[in-house]
């Protein structure tokens, strides 16, 4: 199958590849001209486990190629994928601006009947405003499918290649068909096509999302009463999780939700709700315990240090929003980052993939280490902001040798308190003992 994708970032990569692995011929269209000359260069822009290989080889064996040329990808393609961004607007809501763009272009350089499907992340009823947008300019029959996208960065193409489900909000059989044909060889294990009416499709991808911002924020506050009533979250959490209505997923605790996805979906549902006059009180919860959780690590490293932080040298380890990936939208670490340097800390941060991001952001408000060792020198604490695997378990001997004082905030609970206590380090996690 002949297939175009609007949006070549972290989802429009991947799925393009994935695609194209499955033998379709994939053109992968952006604005982006310097990413876009990357991508053909074989030079990735993002970090994703296993996206480079994908794509270097189906680009290889011609299935899949990227290009600025929009009219000319639109004009080949019977099946048209729209995976731009659709950012937090100024009031909340989902900014459906190039969205709606690339819907009126699709419609005027499509050359054939089309199914033209929204897979970035769009309030109810958007759809019905793409299919008036591509209606506007189209010659020839189109169909419009909702099939959001529930892949996690870090776990990109694998999420893709075996998803759990594959949502398909249809009205037209075509569509149906063409698209349930397109799935077919990810779901080879009897996951299922879930098909449903198009609003169905774009509300069930924010409830997911609502879903598991709201198993984050509940676990954080729970951890915090733990921090207040002496209890132990770790505990708490296997406690709770191994009860099968609840499940072990999206249990830990830590420094707030981040990226690219939870944060603005969960504002642009509480937004869709406003409007709507319907309250979403638990998701405003949520939204705003996730705010106040941001700030927990500057709380705790104050009663680590003593107060005024002012003058102190602090070690991160972790800039990107989570492990696995190099995203830095929405990273705890950037409101952290903010609240040390308004208090006259300096920073030294060390981070596997986000480092690059990250001098876009910062600059040279913070220094970067090349090894997390290294971002140790001369500090006064370790604040552990995103759980690499490589922060697991490191040398803690050096740690402490390199550490100006022993101190260690860890904002992902990856050390066992015990341990820290028996290695004489002052040790405050997240809903556990202190050591
Ligand atoms: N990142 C995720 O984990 C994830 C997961 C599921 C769903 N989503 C949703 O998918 C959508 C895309 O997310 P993303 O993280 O890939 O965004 P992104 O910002 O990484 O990529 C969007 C790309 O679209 C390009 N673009 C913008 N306007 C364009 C235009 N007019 N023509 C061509 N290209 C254009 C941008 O240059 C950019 O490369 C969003 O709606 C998001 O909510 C994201």
């Amino acid at each position: 199958m002949n297939i175009s994708v609007v949006g070549t970032g972290y989802v429009g990569l991947v799925v393009g590849a994935c695609f194209a692995e499955t033998g379709n011929t994939v053109c992968c269209v952006d604005i982006d001209q310097k990413k876009v000359e990357r991508l053909q260069q074989g030079d990735m822009p993002i970090y994703e486990p296993g996206l480079d290989s994908l794509v270097e080889r189906n680009q290889k064996e011609g299935r899949l190629s990227f290009t600025t040329d929009l009219p000319a990808a639109i004009a080949l393609a019977e099946v048209v994928i729209i995976a731009v961004g659709t950012p937090t607007g100024e009031d909340g809501s989902a900014d459906l601006q190039h969205v709606l763009e690339v819907a009126s272009l699709v419609g005027r350089h499509m050359a054939r009947e089309t199914v033209v499907v929204v897979k970035s992340t769009v309030p109810v009823g958007s759809s019905a405003k793409i299919e008036r947008a591509v209606a506007g300019q189209a010659k020839f029959p189109f169909h419009i499918c909702s099939n959001p996208e529930f892949l996690k960065e870090g776990d990109a193409v694998e999420d893709f290649m075996r998803p759990d489900r594959v949502i398909l909000g249809v009205r037209s059989s075509h569509a149906r068909r063409v698209m349930t044909d397109l799935y077919a060889p990810f779901l080879r294990t009897g996951k299922p096509v879930i098909l449903m009416d198009i609003a169905s499709a774009e509300m069930t991808k924010y409830a997911a999302n609502g879903m598991l911002a709201t198993r984050i924020s509940f676990m954080n506050e729970i951890a915090n009463l733990c921090d207040r009533l002496g209890a132990n979250v770790d505990f708490v959490r296997k406690g709770i999780g191994s009860d099968s209505r609840i499940g072990q997923s999206f249990l830990f605790s830590g420094p707030g939700y981040g990226g690219s996805c939870f944060p603005k979906d969960v504002k642009a549902l509480i937004k869709m709700a406003a409007e709507n006059d319907v309250p979403l009180d638990v998701l405003t919860g949520v939204d705003k315990a996730n705010e106040r959780q941001k700030c927990l690590l500057l709380h705790k490293l104050r009663s680590a240090l003593g107060q005024p932080l002012e003058g102190r040298r602090i070690a991160l380890w972790g800039l990107a929003f989570k492990a696995g990936t190099d995203d830095m939208r929405e990273a705890p670490s950037l409101t952290l980052i903010d609240r040390l340097l308004e208090e006259g800390v300096s920073i030294c941060a060390h981070d596997p993939a986000a480092i690059d991001h990250a001098r876009v952001l910062l600059g040279n408000r913070i220094d970067f280490a090349e090894t997390n060792y290294e971002a140790l020198v001369g500090a006064d604490a370790l604040v552990v902001v995103t759980d690499w695997n490589e922060y697991r378990h490191p040398d803690f001997e050096r740690v402490k040798r390199t550490l100006r004082q022993p101190v260690i905030v860890d904002g992902r609970n990856l050390y066992d308190v015990e341990k820290m206590r028996e290695l004489g380090v002052r040790y405050h996690s997240i809903g556990r003992p202190s050591a």
